[in-house]
């Protein structure tokens, strides 16, 4: 079996610096209750009419393609994770393959939130493993600043998330002599999580088709029974900002510290590793208190945890691979080291992934 490696890896991020200062203009709220809660400074809030989810995508996937030597002609597959897609349908993956003028290869579309981009990469992984695809593009993009509620009302969301987008070629490793040894360049496993029973803890419940089967002690839409039509979004349903994500913040947080741990363990005994093994671990930028509390429960030094959300704030599905590209454009990763990608978010989704590179 072969071996998949990161052979190009690519960043963008909009111009537009939206400090925490400049969120007072909508909302009650303070520079010093952002940082202390969640450690953003700032975050990019993408050009409101000349960028999508999928053109920022598409910047990112030109640098990683230009990085792993190859045209967007070379490529034989996408996968596009997000949450904040142009269309409801179809999905970002086409409208990147139509705007870079690839060939009609395949595009798929992965709805895993934050945990998206490790999902992305465990499928492309599989796909190389086994000879189908040489040049897989993954892609994690987001426009939140389009979908978010920024009155007081939506505070203790909107001021979490950022936009921006990140992407990696992958490739077989075809100097590997032994797949089987975890000591050669590539992707060593993934290790892919849900647990639905909190689905709707963070959740953005409309438009949507659920009709109200899920919860029905709490009214999600303004639904109609027997009318055909008007409950996929309706008035009601806007002046409840249920067109807004919703989250439940400290529900969120306490399984958060308990599961990114966890599957960083998972993949580190996996493979006989130990913490001390790891020269970085790039956890999704989720809340920097998170980070820093798996920080401290897995014992991991300051130089052994990535963190970039001061700048960019949560960017999703976009977050490790942002990480993982400044990471490595600022040298803190080079060839040999093992690298921990670890993911947690809507669903409840989680998911990590060990790379040597
Ligand atoms: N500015 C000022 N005050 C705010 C605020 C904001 N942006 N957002 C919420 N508040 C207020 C609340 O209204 C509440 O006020 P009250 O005590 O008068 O009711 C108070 O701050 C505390 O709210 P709470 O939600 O308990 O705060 P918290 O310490 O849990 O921090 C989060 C909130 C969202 C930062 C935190 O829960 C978190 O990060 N959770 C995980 C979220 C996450 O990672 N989501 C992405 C999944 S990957």
């Amino acid at each position: 079996m072969l071996r998949s490696i990161i052979a190009g890896i690519g960043m963008y991020v909009p111009e537009n610096i939206v400090t925490n200062n400049d969120l007072k203009k909508y909302m009650d709220t303070s520079d010093e209750w952002i940082q202390e809660r969640t450690g953003i400074k700032e975050r990019r809030f993408a050009d409101r009419t000349n960028e999508t989810t999928t053109t920022m995508g598409v910047e990112a996937s030109k640098i990683a393609i230009k990085r792993a030597g190859i045209t967007p002609q070379d490529i034989d597959f996408i996968i596009f994770a997000t949450l904040s897609p142009d269309y409801y349908f179809p999905g970002c993956g086409v409208l990147l393959q139509r705007a870079m003028q690839m060939n009609c290869i395949g595009a798929l579309d992965v709805r895993n939130q934050c945990s998206g981009f490790v999902y992305a990469l465990s499928v492309a992984d599989q796909f190389i493993k086994t000879g189908m695809y040489k040049n897989i593009l993954v892609v994690g993009a987001e426009k939140h600043s389009f979908g978010l509620d920024f009155s007081t009302r939506g505070r203790n969301v909107s001021v979490i998330f950022g936009d921006g987008a990140g992407a990696v070629v992958l490739q077989p490793n075809e100097a590997v002599h032994d797949p089987s040894s975890n000591s050669e360049s590539g992707i060593v496993s993934t290790h892919l999580h849900s647990d639905g029973a909190n689905a709707e803890i963070l959740a953005m419940y409309n438009p949507g088709t659920h009709a109200n089967h899920w919860v029905k002690e709490k009214k999600l839409a303004d639904f109609n029974e027997g009318e055909a039509g008007d409950m996929f979004m309706s008035h009601a349903m806007i002046d409840n900002a249920q067109n807004f994500p919703n989250m439940d913040g400290p529900a969120v947080f306490k399984v958060a510290v308990e599961k990114f741990p966890e599957v960083i363990i998972e993949a580190l005994n996996a493979n006989g590793f130990q913490t001390s093994d790891l020269k970085l671990l790039i956890p999704h930028q989720a809340n920097l208190r998170i980070s820093q509390f798996v920080q401290r429960k897995l014992r991991l030094r300051d130089d052994q945890v990535y963190s970039n959300i001061q700048k960019y704030g949560n960017t999703t599905a976009a977050s490790i691979p942002i990480a993982l590209c400044e990471a490595w454009e600022e040298g803190k990763i080079k060839e040999g080291d093992l690298i921990c990608l670890a993911a947690f978010g809507s669903g409840f989704t989680w998911a990590s992934a060990l790379l040597r590179w």
